[in-house]
């Protein structure tokens, strides 16, 4: 817990409730009236908020409701005199988190700020339970509910101890970069560096020495000394991004230094002898590439010791709501807004896209929303137009399915999109009854 905001009138209270807090270690905030303190509430979105129920200018249990209907995370701790003890009750009832009576002590609210922490840390506990319930595993920023995304972090993970080649593979925006990342991270080399070279970036020419660097002459333009990236990451992990664009003449350097794991710098005769593993990443089906001789068939089978391959998003609707959710989150926290929420017409859309662009356009969608956004939900308004048009292609009538089929596959897809039948049943726009039935009848349970 690191921030608290007292909104209060007097002063001497605000004082001596600052200094405690402080004491405390919290980054304490404070307001003599209600609209000052909402402000600041939205700006920082506090841990903790004591809250006086007698303002000038708003009545206490106006702000908490705006407070809790924000969505923010917090913990609101009324402060009131006993002859108010009745509307303190009420703020419990509203959904404080308890109240404090005046005249207080620094011992009480030192008691108070331990419990809340020991209420947060068990809520944040009971949230990685539900995770784990829901099947969701969180890395970091990386985020997925889908079976085969796990399974793939589960081999990532098994094969980060290892030196082996891996070769990450799938669309553009799925997320490899991150997964090359991670398998680092999970690493015995993790206290190396992790260096990233695009292959896709670099001339040839250029790439050769951004790999190997070279020396002083080298070529024209070489005018001094340069260290490559491979004696860079040396105990470290070397992410060769887009490898397929790889010119046939560095494909046989490079495999040399596979083979040898050493190398030399351009226009040098001076071996260079490094530890580095080699993590690889293909948006292009790089053994297609090796049957039409535009990729070295041996250097391929040493980058892909082990391959990986990131499903499109379009393949893993699951994972649409969850990583829209997670974005919003941060993206309402970086731009100051209280967005806790996306409207059903706006899931529909989001779920509805096939997203081309995988993670890294929904990402940008949800930024762009976030933005716009002038209210607590996201909404359909608030997302670009391609999206919104965007119709799945139009089937045959021989490929049609069944209505049936349909039913079944839609019903399939908002159990597993949503946390409970209850939700499920508010998604799909029928009783949770209907729905329990309907899930016995397709065998979904
Ligand atoms: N499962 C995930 N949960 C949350 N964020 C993710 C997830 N996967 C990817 N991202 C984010 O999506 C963006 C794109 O990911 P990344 O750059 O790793 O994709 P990529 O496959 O390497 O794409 P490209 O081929 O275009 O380089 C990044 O901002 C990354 O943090
Ligand atoms: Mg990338």
């Amino acid at each position: 817990m690191k921030r608290a905001l007292i909104i209060d009138d007097d002063k001497n209270i605000l004082t001596t409730l600052q200094i405690c807090l402080e004491d405390m270690g919290m980054e304490t905030l404070t307001a003599g009236t209600g609209g000052k303190g909402l402000e600041i509430f939205n700006r920082i979105k506090p841990d903790i908020v004591l809250l006086d129920i007698k303002l000038p200018d708003l009545d206490g249990l106006k702000i908490l409701e705006k407070i809790i209907g924000s969505g923010i995370k917090t913990c609101v701790v009324i402060i009131t005199a006993h002859a108010t003890i009745d509307t303190a009750v009420k703020a419990i009832k509203m959904g404080a988190f308890d109240y404090l009576p005046k005249p207080f002590t620094p011992a009480q609210i030192t008691h108070l700020v331990k419990m809340i922490t020991r209420v947060r840390s068990l809520e944040s506990e009971v949230e990685t339970l539900k995770d784990k319930l829901k099947g969701i595993v969180r890395e970091g920023d990386f985020i997925t509910r889908n079976r085969n995304m796990r399974n793939i972090l589960k081999t990532a993970r098994q094969v980060a101890d290892s030196n082996a080649g891996v070769l990450i593979s799938g669309e553009s925006g799925t997320g490899k970069g991150v997964l090359a990342g991670l398998i680092h991270a999970w690493s015995p080399r993790n206290e190396g560096p992790f260096i990233t070279v695009d292959c896709a970036a670099l001339q040839e020419n250029l790439l050769e020495s951004d790999l190997f660097g070279h020396i002083k002459g080298a070529f024209t333009g070489a005018i001094r000394d340069k260290t490559g990236k491979l004696e860079l990451t040396d105990g470290g992990t070397l992410f060769l991004d887009e490898v397929s664009e790889m010119c046939s003449a560095i494909q046989a350097k490079f495999l040399h230094f596979l083979q040898h794991r050493e190398f030399e710098k351009l226009g040098d005769t001076k071996k260079i002898l490094v530890d580095v593993r080699i993590i690889t990443a293909t948006n292009k089906d790089l053994e297609e590439l090796v049957r039409d001789n535009l990729f070295r068939q041996d250097l391929f089978f040493r980058l892909n010791v082990i391959e990986l391959y990131m499903p499109p998003l379009r393949e893993r609707p699951e994972d649409i709501l969850l990583i829209a959710k997670h974005y919003l989150n941060k993206f309402s926290r970086d731009n100051d807004k209280a967005i806790n929420g996306i409207t059903d017409k706006a899931i529909q859309a989001l779920q509805s896209y096939s997203w081309p662009g995988n993670i890294r356009e929904l990402i940008n969608v949800i930024e762009r929303g976030t933005i716009l956004s002038q209210h607590n939900m996201l909404t359909r308004e608030e997302l670009p137009p391609h999206i919104l048009n965007y119709k799945l292609g139009k089937s045959s009538a021989g490929e049609m399915q069944t209505l049936a089929k349909a039913e079944k596959t839609h019903i399939k897809e908002a159990l597993l999109q949503t946390a409970s039948i209850e939700e499920a049943a508010r998604v799909l726009g029928i009783d949770p009854a209907t729905l329990w039935r309907k899930r016995k009848k397709y065998q979904l349970d």
